[in-house]
């Protein structure tokens, strides 16, 4: 039995399209993608998508810098330069891994958020505004059958990073969503528990 026979199905609610949910509950990140292009059309699409998420007071706090080809390294190389001026003693080959990390899938999108001044509830809801655009990001393009990945790490914290990606004083990295055609690999199964231990039904079920 498939995951969306085994949802309880809602019989008094409208279905609408091709059931989303399905693709909600079908999408994994995927790590290893080919290195084939996607067209710039393709990404805007996804954009498209992420920009379409809510957004309390209509701040628009997201910013996303498409990378692809040569610039992917650029990135990575700042990253490598960060690290090894403040480790000295690493070595070359962890170096070189650095500057690469980026090149792992065709385009990586770095998205960002830049938070509105002032008033730290806005500040805050600007944040949690892109990360709900970087999961219709994620699902946009499961939706058009890529693989995708949602990554952070060390780089979404260096400033030479940010500074190599053109963002703004007072930026933030998000995430770093890779971006490709999925390889072979089959997806890792799903990871989650169930609602018994993270929801509290009053009032209404549990069903
Ligand atoms: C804020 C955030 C940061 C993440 N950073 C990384 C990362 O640096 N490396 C990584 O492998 N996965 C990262 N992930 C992806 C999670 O590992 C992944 O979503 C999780 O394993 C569940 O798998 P699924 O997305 O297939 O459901 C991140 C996810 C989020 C929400």
């Amino acid at each position: 039995m498939g995951e969306d026979a085994k949802r309880p199905q809602p019989e008094e609610l409208e279905r609408v399209g091709d059931d989303p949910l399905a693709l909600i509950l079908g999408r994994r990140s995927v790590g290893r993608v080919r290195p084939d292009a996607i067209p710039a059309a393709a990404v805007a699409e996804l954009l498209e998508a992420a920009v379409a998420a809510p957004n309390h007071h209509l701040t628009e706090p997201w910013r996303f810098v498409v990378l692809g080809g040569d610039a992917r390294r650029a990135v990575g190389e700042a990253h490598a330069r960060a690290m090894a001026r403040g480790r000295p003693e690493l070595p070359k080959a962890g170096l070189a891994k650095e500057a690469a990390r980026l090149e792992r899938a065709p385009v990586v999108v770095a998205c960002a958020v830049h938070p509105s001044a002032g008033d730290p509830v806005t500040r805050r809801e600007d944040r949690d505004a892109v990360a709900a655009a970087v999961e219709n990001l994620l699902l946009a393009a499961h939706a058009r059958g890529l693989g995708a990945m949602w990554r952070t790490g060390a780089m979404a914290d260096e400033p030479e990073v940010r500074a190599a990606l053109g963002l703004e004083e007072g930026d933030e990295i998000v995430a770093f969503v890779y971006l490709g055609r999925p390889d072979d690999t089959p997806p890792a199964a799903r990871s989650r528990g169930g609602l018994g231990d993270v929801v509290t039904w009053r009032g209404l079920g549990p069903p």
